[in-house]
């Protein structure tokens, strides 16, 4: 586990190869196995490889998802607003995923997008929702995931990397 995790990098360039579909699977059948306050389990994912869609979920905020442009793959991640947790349970799922991603060989990076605005200053949550035909008024957006195979190299994190001081121990 341990080596996963200091294996595991933001990932913004990608090749132009497409993930298959065993993988696209292991990371939702992973993703679904996330725990949830109450087990209220309020997400629903949006799994895009259509590469025009790819393209506008590049303009769904000001400054930051423009890196999703040449993924191959983007998970949209939106939350049940009703849940009290919703946001606590789209945030695990993504972390699911960029951790299944990772233990593929893939590279990924979370795009946050709640509470955002498009250049224009149009919401992103509506942007998004009316990109991706959500219809649901108790959906909200929390983020999306860009995966694909690196186009760069990131070095594995090392211990150095490690906020020791910010952990206290009471005993
Ligand atoms: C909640 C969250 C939101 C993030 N949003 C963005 C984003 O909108 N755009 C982006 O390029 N990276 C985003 N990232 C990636 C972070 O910038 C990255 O995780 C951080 O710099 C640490 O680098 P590392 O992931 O390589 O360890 C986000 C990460 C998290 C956890």
């Amino acid at each position: 586990m341990l080596d996963l995790l200091y294996k595991r990098r933001s990932i913004r360039k990608f090749k132009n190869l497409r993930v298959e579909k065993e993988k696209i699977n292991e990371i939702i059948e992973g993703t679904l196995l996330s725990p949830s306050g109450r087990n209220k389990k309020p997400w629903h994912f949006v799994v895009v490889t259509n590469k025009e869609i790819i393209k506008k979920l590049a303009e769904s905020k000001n400054t930051g998802a423009q890196l999703v442009e040449e993924a191959p793959l983007v998970i949209v991640v939106f939350g049940d607003k009703n849940a009290t947790t919703w946001i606590e349970d789209t945030s695990i799922a993504l972390t699911y995923m960029h951790l299944l991603a990772t233990n593929l060989d893939l590279g990924s990076c979370w795009v946050q997008l709640r509470d955002r605005v498009t250049k224009d200053e149009k919401s992103t949550n509506e942007y998004v929702k009316k990109l991706l035909d959500i219809k649901e008024d108790n959906l909200e957006v929390e983020a999306m995931i860009a995966i694909g195979y690196a186009d760069e190299e990131k070095p594995k994190r090392t211990k150095d990397d490690l906020l020791f001081d910010k952990v206290k121990y009471i005993d």
